[in-house]
């Protein structure tokens, strides 16, 4: 299959190419689309034969379920049925995060085929911040059922390019909106009525931090994430590792325990990028990328994750040794990546 890629950067292109994307999507097919927090390769989520070649595409186990991307906040309630104990709740976050990367887990409507949430009662919904993948969303009309667009397991994509990568002779179309302003995959949250307030489980750490989600209720951090990617017990050769580069990646959690092997080439992922922090003299590194240079802030490190990740992946090194990150905010979602990346 010839991949195409289509850009978005002049009105006529981008009109041009809204219109190819929509057309592909009603006619079944798979679109790799821009959002603000990763790529993701989106068909009609109403239509089990156009989700099936999501799967397909991306090499996904089936037990994985997907999120689904809705046209309108409103739209939701055509897709979930939700329970009157959190409608409250629900309401208050729609209208506080969307648009934006706050991802629901809610009881499903028949309406949502069994393939899409992997046979679950319910479903993963989002309406989605990115002005390109929102006017493809509106013009379509219907529910877009759309994982990260990599292949099972690796890097989620941040630019048009990284899609390209891994996504080659696979898919019809990429549509080229840029680079991704978050960076990261969305929060995923459950909401359940508590005694004096809701507890909101988060399932996947992102961009919408636990400060955020507090002033609605009891924030708390799930053991096993949603990503069953990694953790479901039925296919567990598969299940070795996420997010992963190519290149072994280990977290040094103290610098003292990094003990190079001779003749091996190492690349230091750093959060700050200072001596003080002692890991930046503490070898000859092949390279050295600083995810949030000078400043230490999370939210930027979770930006550039994955765009620097892949620039270190390609580097062909032995190694890819990481500093740890902060245990709060994006820092979270960062380090849930890590440990999942570095997996084996
Ligand atoms: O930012 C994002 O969320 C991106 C963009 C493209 O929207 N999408 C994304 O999709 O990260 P994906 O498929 O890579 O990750 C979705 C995760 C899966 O790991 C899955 O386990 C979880 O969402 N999930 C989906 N439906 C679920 C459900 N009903 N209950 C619990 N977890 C669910
Ligand atoms: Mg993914």
């Amino acid at each position: 299959m010839q991949t195409e890629i289509a850009k978005t950067d002049i009105e006529v292109t981008t009109n041009e190419t809204v219109r190819r994307a929509v057309g592909l999507l009603q006619s079944g097919d798979v679109v790799a689309l821009p959002t603000e927090t990763v790529y993701g390769l989106g068909a009609d989520a109403l239509d089990p034969a156009a989700v099936e070649k999501i799967f397909a595409a991306k090499g996904r186990p089936h037990f994985d379920p997907l999120i689904v991307h809705v046209p309108h906040k409103n739209s939701l309630y055509e897709i979930t049925d939700v329970p009157e104990e959190i409608a409250k709740t629900v309401v208050q976050l729609v209208e506080t995060f969307w648009p934006g990367a706050l991802t629901l887990v809610l009881p499903r409507k028949p309406i949502i085929p069994d393939i899409v949430t992997g046979g679950l009662p319910t479903v993963a919904v989002r309406h989605c911040n990115h002005p390109i993948f929102h006017r493809i969303a509106k013009n379509f009309g219907r529910p877009i059922a759309a994982p990260s667009a990599n292949m099972f397991g690796m890097l989620s994509p941040t630019s048009a390019q990284a899609v390209v990568d891994q996504m080659d002779g696979r898919i019809p179309l990429i549509v080229d909106g840029g680079a991704c302003a978050e960076g990261l995959e969305s929060t995923i949250i459950k909401i359940e009525p508590g005694e004096k307030k809701p507890i909101i489980h988060v399932l996947r750490p992102g961009p919408v931090t636990e400060l955020d989600l507090k002033k609605f209720g009891k924030v708390v951090f799930a053991e096993r994430n949603a990503d069953v990617e990694d953790s479901t017990p039925e296919a567990p050769g598969m299940l070795a590792n996420h997010y992963a580069p190519r290149t072994p990646l280990r977290v040094l959690e103290r610098p003292t325990d990094f003990s190079p092997e001779p003749g091996k080439k190492y690349a230091l992922l750093s959060y700050r990028g200072q001596s003080k922090d002692g890991y930046i003299d503490l070898h000859d590194w092949a390279e050295v990328s600083i995810l949030s240079p000078g400043s230490g802030r999370v939210a930027e490190a979770g930006i550039r994750f994955f765009h620097v990740m892949r620039q270190l992946d390609q580097l062909g090194v032995d190694e890819i040794i990481s500093e740890p990150f902060p245990d709060r905010a994006a820092g979270k979602a960062i380090r849930d990546k890590l440990s999942k990346a570095a997996m084996k």
